[in-house]
């Protein structure tokens, strides 16, 4: 059993400084670093590239990148970002021609591969692709930025998403992404997820290693 993963969104942290945010945050407890990458065609916004993650590979040391794959066609990003250091690359199915293709050029790369399920996707999207996956992310608000409020009724998908991975009896990791707090988490947790998602309630915060050490404090009651 994995142990709990924090994974800060560096989509709010400063971008004029962004290799001292990673720094601090990893310094701070981090243990991925998530990578949200967008658009603003499968979502209405526009963010950073396999450039920056390029970039921004160095100040990682050996805390892995989580990249999130807000794009459409998705396929010459997995490529990219492969290259410019990605060690976990997700995308949302409904983005892709080809799912199955999609998920296989991930591991081609040796990298570990997850479906995104946005708020409304059923838990069907994942039925004939199982074997290929190491996470799943649910979105738990409709992505494109961060500061959203999590939405209440996702509870139920971690716990229906929890039994569905439980069946397969592999370790399959469960992330959820958006609107995580120190006050909520530990209620998503119980659901199941056992990696989470944290952009605002980290950047946003004085005190990253406060926040994170409290999220994890958070998980153990
Ligand atoms: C939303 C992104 C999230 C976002 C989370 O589309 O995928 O990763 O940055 O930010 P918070 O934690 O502020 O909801
Ligand atoms: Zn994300």
């Amino acid at each position: 059993q994995h142990h709990n993963i924090i994974a800060p969104s560096i989509l709010s942290a400063d971008f004029a400084k962004l290799g001292e945010e990673i720094t601090n945050v990893i310094d701070a407890g981090a243990d991925w670093i998530h990578f949200d990458v967008m658009d603003n065609h499968y979502v209405p916004n526009l963010t950073i590239g396999p450039m920056v993650c390029k970039a921004i590979k160095p100040y990682c040391k050996d805390t892995p990148i989580d990249v999130h794959l807000m794009v459409s066609p998705v396929d010459s990003m997995i490529e990219e970002f492969a290259k410019a250091g990605a060690d976990i690359i997700t995308f949302h199915p409904e983005a892709s021609l080809h799912v199955d293709r999609s998920l296989s050029l991930i591991k081609s790369f040796g990298l570990k591969a997850g479906l995104v399920l946005n708020p409304a996707t059923p838990l069907s999207y994942l039925d004939y692709v199982i074997d290929k996956l190491d996470l799943v992310l649910l979105m738990s608000v409709n992505p494109g930025f961060g500061g959203q409020a999590f939405i209440p009724s996702i509870l139920d998908k971690i716990k229906d998403t929890r039994i569905y991975l439980n069946k397969t009896g592999r370790d399959i990791i469960l992330e959820v992404d958006g609107g995580v707090k120190i006050d909520n988490i530990a209620e998503i947790g119980t659901a199941g997820a056992n990696a989470f998602v944290a952009g605002s309630a980290i950047f946003n915060s004085p005190d990253y290693a406060k926040v994170i050490t409290e999220m994890k404090n958070q998980l153990r009651k």
